[in-house]
């Protein structure tokens, strides 16, 4: 489900859909397609070993253009269409993106219509891997990975599940609309001069504050968690994850590299993070602590479960006439109390900012979890006020930060992008010399 999609605000961007052989190539079809529905003009590349997985003439008869394969081909209209191509478009996307593909990106090697296109582009680009999971946990390839995510590249993972080769592991192409989505929000981030002076408030939706975010590693929860008490029933809530990816979009564009650990959500994530996908409190715990020691800003936007089912039955529990049930629950692990509480904080230096989701007494329980959590910043926000809190894509929240904790800031109703914009510019504040920490491309993780 593609969130976005008015096509007036797309009407006339131009974008590349560069397809690589892969067995995900017809799922590119639906890209295509979705990026018609939301008013793009696509042109379609393919490499060679594409057009034997999907004919380009599919391509061409869906895209109404010509599909570009070979720039020498005797049936190219354009002699130099790598540099027309590529200079003339406003997104470039890859997907699928192959092993192969990935490694000359990230190498410069222009052997081809679609590395040539690559290497002559200004636009942005957004590369969708598809492979076995061998060749996708590959040390190059990850390298590969890290490298074109150094380059400014957008890269959607690949999903978890069977494989066309009958394994089952991360490599799968991400579904169409999440790349249409990640597509869109892309676009969405090119401001036009007219947009700067409309808006309101231009700090939080243009990027200038620049790439200050550059060097940081922001690590993200968002979502709901899900509880299980048999093998269909679960204890879980209305979270979307909205603001947790709205959080992850803004630092990305700032510069950050952002992993998000997301548990259950209803709308698709940004473009350009690394993502984790858990389901229980618990795992969410596990995943966060795998990543903590190396990031540099931890921002806690989940709704998380307090408590779960005390034991999960293993078989669903049957109907026992008209006697009620009873469930026993037990309290899960707080997630940003034991971010706050870790041993490396004070050597890493780590920001930790968590949410306050209050019906009552905002700032007076807001004030409290920031002491009792030891948390830098808190997010209050009064969830039953309308345009706040759940499955809005707008947001009133008050900013509660360690050292200002008399006076809090209330932010007027705004964008959940635009709220995550304020939230960076409060985390900057706090830790001004947060900036420019190098990482070793190396360290990249397997997922
Ligand atoms: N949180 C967490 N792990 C939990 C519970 C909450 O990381 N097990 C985080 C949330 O992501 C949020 C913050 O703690 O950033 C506060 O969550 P909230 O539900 O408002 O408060 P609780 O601490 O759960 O307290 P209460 O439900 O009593 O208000």
């Amino acid at each position: 489900m593609v969130g976005n999609t008015n096509s007036d605000s797309f009407a006339g961007k131009r974008v590349a859909l560069c397809v690589s052989g892969g067995i995900a190539a017809y799922k590119a079809i639906d890209v295509l397609r979705g990026l018609q529905k939301a008013g793009c003009v696509v042109r379609v590349a393919m490499t060679r070993r594409a057009c034997e997985f999907v004919q380009p003439l599919t391509f061409r008869a869906l895209s109404d253009h010509h599909v570009l394969v070979d720039d020498y081909a005797a049936d190219n209209p354009d002699p130099i269409a790598h540099i027309t191509f590529s200079q003339s478009v406003d997104l470039i996307i890859v997907a699928p993106a192959t092993a192969n593909i990935i490694a000359k990106f990230a190498n410069g090697i222009a052997d081809d219509f679609i590395t040539s296109t690559y290497l002559a582009a200004f636009a942005p680009v957004i590369v969708a891997p598809a492979m076995n999971t061998a060749m996708w946990e590959h040390p190059a390839t990850l390298r590969n990975i890290a490298r074109l995510r150094a380059d400014g590249i957008h890269i959607i993972e690949p999903e978890h599940g069977r494989m066309a080769c009958h394994t089952i592991g991360a490599g799968r192409l991400a579904e169409p609309d999440v790349i249409v989505q990640a597509a869109l929000d892309v676009l969405s981030s090119q401001h036009s001069p007219s947009q700067v002076s409309s808006s309101p408030n231009p700090s939080s939706t243009m990027n200038i504050n620049g790439f200050d975010f550059t060097g940081e590693r922001v690590l993200i929860t968002t979502g709901a968690t899900r509880e299980a008490i048999d093998p269909v029933r679960f204890i879980s809530n209305h979270s979307s994850g909205r603001m947790g990816f709205a959080l992850a979009q803004a630092a990305h564009a700032r510069g950050a590299h952002v992993t998000v650990i997301a548990g259950i959500t209803s709308v698709a994530p940004p473009a350009g993070i690394r993502l984790v996908r858990v389901a229980s409190a618990d795992e969410m715990h596990h995943a966060v602590m795998k990543e903590i020691e190396r990031s540099t800003v931890f921002i806690a936007a989940a709704a998380v479960a307090d408590y779960r089912p005390r034991e999960r039955h293993a078989h669903k529990i049957k109907k026992n006439g008209d006697r009620s049930l009873t469930l026993h629950l037990e309290p899960t692990i707080d997630i940003l109390a034991s971010v706050a509480a870790h041993p490396s904080r004070p050597t890493n230096d780590l920001i930790v900012a968590g949410f306050a989701a209050e019906t009552s007494d905002l700032i007076r329980h807001a004030r409290t979890k920031l002491e009792k959590k030891n948390l830098d910043l808190i997010i209050a926000n009064d969830v039953t006020r309308e345009g706040a809190g759940f499955n809005h894509d707008t947001n009133i929240v008050t900013l509660l930060a360690r050292d200002r904790i008399d006076a809090p800031r209330e932010l007027p109703l705004m964008s959940k992008l635009e709220t995550a914009h304020r939230i960076l510019d409060e985390i900057k504040r706090l830790h001004p010399s947060h900036t420019h920490i190098e990482h070793d491309l190396g360290i990249e993780s397997r997922l």
